[in-house]
């Protein structure tokens, strides 16, 4: 049918690509990293242990993580001639918008990063992707409600340098609490990675022409912005506000089954995932203990949408479709509850995924025999004709 085609970024399997770095069992609700299930890397490891795991292939020994961590840390600041460039949006522009920008510009600021054929400049495009898009996302938030930039500080892990550099402000220090900084962790370690998802792919697409890091991360950035894609955990929540009370979700419900109707569950159903989202479970459970830590376990969101699962769950549509709740589903409950506007849930998204898009593009660009991505497509259209004189039309 029209628009199915194929894609070949150097391999030669036709729609899809060779890959080492995720696996996806989407009837057995399978996802592993490198081999690792996601469940057990979410609750034994870390999400910058899960960053070497992805970007070397193997589970760091303790020299190596602390090397990586060190590197990582030694990058999180960005070029201060980039405070000048956020300056440059409205106060109310969308974090995601924000994020593209300034992305998409770090190839003007940090020029000894973006030749591909040089593994050294490889190396450090990578570490300075991971580092700066907590600063980035931050300082999108930041700016999107006019308060001060907060800089990043290296006497505190990943997610408490950005939850801090989020919600700290000069007349008072925000105190991280560290359970909320695991849940922080446990978000970014659940969105790391998820093989050729449409943002992925995008990312591919583009370094296979060669582009620099940069610009092909603000391609990636540009597409999980979309409902159907990373956006739909903003879109999830603001659902689950509109349903506003449980005695409204069979109205919800039938207009998701109505095949007039455009309205989808936010959250539920997936390309791969005809089973549970192994990612979702954990999410869940996650949202659970934090809502429970801030002493809003009976948030009506969250009751909600747990009774919104349960009765989907229980309806033949969805059971018969295999639609089940996937990674988006509960996440914005968790961020919400932690002080996050909607605005910046796809933007910690983004911060995430970077690794993904970055080991991806690395795997990609390393292969000697990478040729450029050239969709190819089904021709629907018309046949030969010969020009008509617009006196004749
Ligand atoms: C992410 O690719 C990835 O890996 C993405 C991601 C990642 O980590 O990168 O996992 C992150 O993007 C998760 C998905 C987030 N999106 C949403 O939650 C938005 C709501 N979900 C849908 O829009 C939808 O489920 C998709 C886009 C995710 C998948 O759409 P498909 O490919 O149409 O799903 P399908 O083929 O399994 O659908 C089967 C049927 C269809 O109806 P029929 O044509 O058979 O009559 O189920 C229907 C769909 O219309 N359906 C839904 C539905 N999702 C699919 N009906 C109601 N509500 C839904 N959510």
């Amino acid at each position: 049918t029209a628009g199915v085609f194929t894609y070949d970024p150097g391999f030669t399997s036709t729609a899809s690509c060779d890959s080492t770095i995720t696996f996806i069992d989407g009837d057995k609700g399978e996802l592993l990293h490198r081999g690792y299930p996601i469940d057990q890397l979410a609750g034994k490891s870390h999400f910058l242990e899960v960053c070497y795991l992805l970007l070397y292939g193997e589970l760091p020994k303790p020299a190596e993580l602390e090397d990586f961590e060190a590197r990582v840390t030694g990058h999180t600041m960005l070029h201060e001639q980039m405070v000048y460039f956020f300056r440059g949006f409205r106060r109310d522009a969308h974090p995601m918008a924000i994020m593209v920008g300034v992305v998409g510009a770090m190839s003007a600021f940090y020029h000894d990063s973006t030749d591909i054929s040089d593994p050294w400049q490889r190396e450090v495009a990578s570490i300075r992707m991971i580092a700066k898009m907590p600063t980035i996302a931050a300082w999108a938030y930041k700016y999107s409600i006019g308060q001060p930039f907060e800089y990043p500080r290296n006497d505190l892990d990943y997610a408490s340098n950005f939850l801090r550099m989020c919600f700290s402000v000069p007349a008072e220090e925000y105190e991280v609490n560290p359970i909320l900084s695991r849940a922080m962790d446990r978000i970014f370690t659940l969105h790391a990675d998820h093989e050729q998802n449409a943002s992925t792919s995008t990312v591919r697409l583009a370094s296979s022409s060669g582009a620099n890091p940069f610009a092909c991360i603000a391609a990636g950035i540009a597409c999980l912005w979309g409902p159907a894609h990373g956006g739909a955990n903003q879109a999830c929540l603001e659902m689950l506000r509109e349903i506003g009370t449980p005695d409204r979700i069979p109205e919800f419900i039938a207009r998701a089954k109505d095949k007039d109707d455009p309205f989808r569950l936010m959250g539920f159903g997936h390309r791969v995932y005809k089973n549970f989202d192994p990612r979702a479970k954990v999410m869940k459970q996650s949202a659970d203990e934090v809502l429970e830590l801030l002493g809003v376990e009976n948030n009506p969101t969250l009751q909600v949408a747990k009774e919104l699962e349960k009765q989907a769950l229980a309806d033949p549509y969805f059971t018969e479709k295999k639609l089940f709740p996937n990674v988006d589903f509960y996440s914005g409950i968790i961020l919400e509850a932690m002080g996050f506007p909607t605005s910046m849930f796809t933007p910690i998204f983004a911060v995430s995924r970077t690794i993904g898009w970055i080991s991806q593009w690395k795997e990609m660009i390393s292969d000697p025999q990478m040729k450029i991505g050239r969709p190819r497509q089904l021709y629907q259209g018309e046949t030969l004709r010969d020009y008509v004189d617009i006196e004749k039309r």
